[in-house]
């Protein structure tokens, strides 16, 4: 393989179809860190508008680092995987407070913030510094397995290894933060998932895949195998025109706001709940229950969430749920929390305009 006109050919591709992407405008490590932790595991057309929200609701690391937590969740609300938010937050005070402002300036240094993992430290090393590191997302893994025909399963610690050696080893150079943002790109727009577009493939000549007529048996998967499914009750308590919330200090939506919560490892049918110890445990009188409703099932990367809400009024305050805040209705639009509470809440609004 001639490495050099493969990034020749690379390059001049990108060149021609780049989309126009903010944080390739910028060289400011924030900005690009920024861009960066939103777009893991997130689409570009999804996390651009959280991209535009946080860059002007927080222009630089000082204002980030200075907002309360709740107001970051606030803004990440809907984007999913909190630990990120979470993560963000507490890297941008690690900058603010105690290196003045100032990013590490390499790649190693970057690796010591929080939530910053090797594609993100290579991405912000190479785009912001150009330092030459090579960056491998999930674009770039399906590129470099088909070009080299490997089928080490790239979701394995032996498949990163393997392909950041292909991947560093077709780096350019001279201009890598060119070269990986092209590499992302040729994944997102040319070397797809499912009808890749190998006719107009700029690197087509030097495809393993292509080659062989395999490019659809690569990237090779291993199956993981636990997918953990939890069946969730959340009561909806309401006493005149509030509900009780608590924040969750623990899990996948840590620091976001819900209702109280009853988790069943089996199926449960709303009778059985409310039958249960955990719900009988409450202790709750004078209430009416109105129809239960139960969401669609939310998937999480390795867990599968059934979720009822079981709406009851209070004619009295209730004396169970001590460890909740009660809030005005009104109010509930300015917490964060998880997606589909916040959907269920934004349907009910739409629903019933006037409870
Ligand atoms: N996905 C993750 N990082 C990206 C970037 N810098 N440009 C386009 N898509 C991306």
């Amino acid at each position: 393989m001639n490495i050099e006109r493969l990034q020749q050919a690379l390059l001049n591709w990108y060149k021609v179809h780049k989309r126009d992407l903010p944080w390739r405008k910028t060289t400011d490590p924030y900005l690009i860190w920024l861009s960066e932790i939103i777009l893991q595991q997130t689409r570009v057309s999804q996390g651009l508008p959280y991209y535009l929200k946080f860059s002007t609701q927080f222009p630089n690391v000082h204002a980030l680092a200075n907002a309360p937590q709740e107001e970051v969740l606030k803004a990440w609300e809907g984007l999913g995987y909190y630990s990120r938010a979470r993560n963000l937050h507490a890297a941008a005070k690690e900058v603010s407070h105690n290196r003045d402002g100032n990013f590490p300036s390499s790649y190693q240094g970057l690796l010591e913030l929080k939530g910053v993992g090797d594609y993100t430290a290579a991405a912000v090393a190479s785009f912001a510094y150009r330092e030459g590191v090579a960056v491998v997302d999930g674009n770039v893994f399906r590129v470099l397995s088909r070009l080299f025909g490997d089928a080490t399963p790239v979701n394995t610690t032996q498949g990163k290894k393997v392909f950041k050696g292909y991947a560093q080893k077709l780096l350019n150079k001279g201009q890598p933060d060119l070269h990986n943002q092209a590499m992302m790109e040729l994944g997102a727009l040319q070397c797809t998932p499912t009808k890749p577009n190998c006719r107009q493939c700029p690197v087509k000549d030097y495809c393993s895949a292509y080659a062989q007529s395999a490019v659809a048996q690569y990237p090779v998967k291993e199956r993981k195998k636990y997918n953990r499914v939890r069946h969730f009750f959340y009561v909806y308590p309401q006493y005149q025109k509030q509900v009780a919330v608590s924040k969750r200090r623990d899990n996948i939506w840590k620091g976001l706001f819900e209702f109280p919560l009853l988790e069943f490892e089996e199926p449960k049918e709303v009778q059985e709940v409310l039958e249960s110890k955990d719900f009988l445990d409450l202790g709750l009188r004078a209430f009416q229950l109105d129809t239960p409703v139960k969401l669609r099932a939310h998937k999480l990367s390795h867990q599968t969430l059934h979720i009822t809400i079981l709406p009851i009024h209070f004619e009295d305050k209730p004396a169970a749920f001590s460890h909740c805040q009660w809030i005005a209705k009104a109010s509930l639009k300015d917490l964060a929390f998880p997606r589909p509470l916040r959907q269920f809440l934004n349907e009910k609004q739409l629903n019933l305009p006037f409870d």
